[in-house]
């Protein structure tokens, strides 16, 4: 067999491959697949693999982290991912952001020692962050200029320590801020998970892109 014969090409092009961000969206994402009527019981299962089959569906499921689900997604080796509109804000990239599935909910916010007033010094005020790209963007609105210095984790820590005069970081209850005496200066966006389509295979892949979403909606409703 030659060409488009190919029993595996076929497979490959009947497939949608959906790259979820390994945790709460992933967890989340498969009990709405669940829900939908996907056999997701080998993910269920607990196990180190990566790559998932769900049986009868014509879908498979990666797991990856936030930003390379992004990576997957645009360079087309996955059609379709779940990922964080922090995430997305972050990296960038070339890819359509079909639906905000509404949970996975917290926001960007700009934050400091209780009682600090930020821009009140002569210096350019330090900001703290594990989204320089958001931060800059943030104040490059507000025609600021700042600092940005790089943070993996824990960012709170920068202002505490007195390495920054603020930070940019999630809050989603708000309890990591109380209680190491931070507060919410002012809010940056609001995050929650979205569905991101590779370009070619929304064209390519249209019909079976659009089930996966709606079989995502209905859970969401119900
Ligand atoms: C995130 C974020 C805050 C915290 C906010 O950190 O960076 O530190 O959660 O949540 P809260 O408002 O409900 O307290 P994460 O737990 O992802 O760990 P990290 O700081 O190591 O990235």
């Amino acid at each position: 067999m030659q060409g488009a014969a190919r029993p595996e090409a076929a497979t490959r092009r009947d497939t949608v491959r959906i790259a979820l961000t390994k945790g709460r969206l992933e967890k989340k994402t498969l009990s709405l697949l669940k829900a939908a009527g996907y056999d997701i019981s080998e993910l269920e299962a607990g196990s180190r693999k990566l790559i998932f089959a769900l049986p009868d569906a014509g879908v498979e499921i990666v797991l990856a982290k936030a930003a390379d689900v992004i990576t997957y997604v645009e360079h087309g080796v996955c059609d379709m991912g779940v990922v964080g509109k922090d995430t997305i804000m972050e990296k960038g990239g070339s890819f359509y952001e079909m639906v905000d599935l509404g949970f996975g909910k917290c926001r960007f916010a700009l934050a400091t020692k209780k009682g600090k007033d930020v821009y009140g010094g002569y210096k350019t005020p330090v900001i703290a962050t594990k989204y320089p790209a958001v931060t800059k963007a943030f104040f490059n609105k507000k025609n600021m200029d700042v600092e940005t210095i790089k943070i993996e984790g824990s960012v709170e820590l920068a202002p505490l320590l007195e390495l920054a005069d603020a930070i940019v970081d999630i809050v989603e209850t708000g309890t990591t801020l109380k209680e190491n005496g931070l507060e919410v200066i002012e809010d940056v966006a609001p995050i929650s998970a979205r569905v991101i389509v590779n370009l070619a295979s929304a064209k390519m892949k249209k019909a079976a892109i659009q089930q996966v979403i709606s079989d995502l909606e209905s859970g969401l409703e119900g």
